[in-house]
């Protein structure tokens, strides 16, 4: 899977060359010199702490309820398309449980949640009547988490479209887009009283590009028409919902959520600079500079063509809404190579649609269980060039960034030290964006607990909490109780990794 990112101005040449803190890439290579671990370092008053999680990730109860089908369901229940046949049907059954887990996010200190609302579960054919019962579990949800004085961050929408909307062409179809402005209006409405900060997507170009061309995600469409068509379609949908929510409330902090990636080249064919570039605006300008600057970018609009035979006029002032934050999910940096024939199809990034001659370097030497490098200091570089290139951007919450270790439960204990590396690693990088000047407000680790890694199933284990999928007990690692402490005193302490 690709998360890759870069911006203009960016030159391949020279990219990070020669320095290394707290791991890393340097010159395309993992670098891994120990950083000072000890130091203690505090975030700015007011900085907020959270987790995340998205519905059909941890829901389940996915015939309760009232709840209508979604495209992950359909596409977890198509043989072969998720690892050893998982699905989201129980999950962590946090739909049954919630109070339990809220109670268990309070232990752990957290000030802020951000999850997702299950569009079908409120609207089970995605638009027309609604499923009281599945609002009220919203409501139960939020006043639960207010009740324990925790923040809570809704996303509208985490990829899991009503299927009676896909059936009907999905985000391919420019209806959707109102049937989006809709739904997001009725939760303004229902919800809008209680939750003040809402996002409208989580990483859009996934599930447009890893969804409609590379056909890893549900829908599973390997189509790239459909995929430019979706990728508009989410941000007109985004722009719309934001006036839809303002319309029903002004006193609503509204932002979506985007995964930008640096982009580092291992290529020295200077041919493939271009290609290199196209990653970087299908991944990261695309959704930027639409929604920042107003315009899509002009280099990607002359490579994809007719691909990109949506886009109408009118519709980017509705998607360039002044926002009030800025989600920023950040896993690794993308490292890119050459190819050494042009036209290997095999070799060919699907989610890349009309880049040739490149692809993603093979597994790095130091990754997580996902295979993804480990590349603090690229989230430093990623939110300043964020910064100096889009002037307009409201403050930012990182909304997720986590890692995948399978460390198990021995005796009641859960010791997974590589976790609170990586978590330490990256709140570092966050602290060095703020002391240069970005304007960064809180950090959501993701994720709460283990849950429904899509494609790849219940095996990859991002949780602070350990889910035991046979029993559904919760028990929380030795990261939970790290970051307890990283809570408390409002930033990184003394390394520890005991449960205290
Ligand atoms: C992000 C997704 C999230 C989770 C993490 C590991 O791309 O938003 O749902 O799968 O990756």
């Amino acid at each position: 899977m690709l998360y890759p990112l870069s911006y203009e101005g960016w030159s391949p040449a020279g990219y990070r060359s020669g320095h290394c803190s707290g791991g890393g890439l340097v010159d395309g290579r993992v670098c891994n010199t120990e950083p000072a671990m000890n130091e203690q370092l505090e975030f700015p008053t007011g900085f907020l702490w959270g987790a995340a999680t998205a519905s059909y990730q941890i829901e389940g109860g996915a015939r309760d309820g009232g709840r209508g089908e979604s495209v992950w369901d359909v596409f977890s229940h198509t043989e072969g398309k998720v690892a050893h046949g998982h699905n989201g049907d129980v999950a962590c059954d946090h739909y049954h449980r919630f109070d339990d887990d809220i109670a268990m996010m309070a232990d752990l200190g957290l000030q802020t949640y951000r999850f997702s609302i299950s569009w079908s579960r409120v609207l089970p054919e995605g638009r027309g009547r609604v499923n009281r019962e599945g609002v009220d579990f919203y409501q139960r949800l939020v006043d639960q988490l207010l009740a324990h004085g925790i923040v809570p961050c809704p996303t509208l929408f985490h990829w899991d479209l009503p299927q009676g909307l896909e059936e009907i062409g999905g985000f391919r179809n420019r209806d959707t887009v109102s049937w989006f402005g809709d739904y997001a209006a009725l939760m303004a409405r229902e919800l809008g009283d209680r939750v003040h900060m809402w996002s409208t997507f989580n990483e859009p170009w996934c599930y447009a590009y890893l969804g409609h061309a590379a056909g890893v995600h549900a829908p599973g469409l390997t189509d790239p028409h459909a995929a430019v068509t979706v990728a508009h379609h989410e941000l007109l949908a985004h722009g719309l919902a934001v006036q839809t929510m303002r319309a029903e409330r002004d006193d609503l902090r509204l932002g979506i959520v985007i995964n930008p990636s640096n982009i580092v080249s291992e290529t020295t064919r200077p041919a493939d600079d271009g290609q290199i570039r196209l990653i970087d605006a299908i991944h990261n300008r695309w959704w930027f500079d639409a929604i920042f600057r107003g315009h899509y970018p002009a280099d990607l609009l002359d490579s994809y063509g007719p691909l990109a035979d949506a886009i109408q006029p009118g519709d980017l002032d509705t998607i360039s809404q002044p926002l009030d934050w800025l989600g920023i999910n950040y896993y690794f940096d993308i490292i890119v190579r050459g190819l050494d024939h042009d036209d290997d199809a095999t070799r060919r990034m699907l989610a890349y649609p009309t880049v040739h001659g490149v692809t993603e370097a093979d597994e790095a030497e130091i990754h997580t269980d996902m295979g993804w490098p480990i590349t603090p200091d690229g989230l430093t570089e990623l939110l300043v060039r964020l910064r100096d290139d889009y002037p307009d951007l409201p403050p930012i919450h990182i909304t997720e960034n986590g890692c995948a270790y399978d460390d198990p439960v021995i005796g009641g204990r859960c010791s997974d030290p590589r976790r609170i590396d990586y978590l330490d690693r990256h709140l570092r990088a966050i602290k060095d964006a703020i002391d240069a000047g970005v304007d960064i407000r809180g950090y959501y680790q993701w994720s709460l607990m283990d849950n429904f890694e899509w494609a790849l199933g219940y095996d990859k284990r991002f949780g602070l909490v350990h889910i035991d999928f046979d029993t559904l007990v919760r028990t929380p690692r030795d990261s939970a109780y790290w970051y307890r402490d990283v809570i408390r005193h409002n930033g990184l302490v003394e390394r520890r990794t005991g449960a205290q």
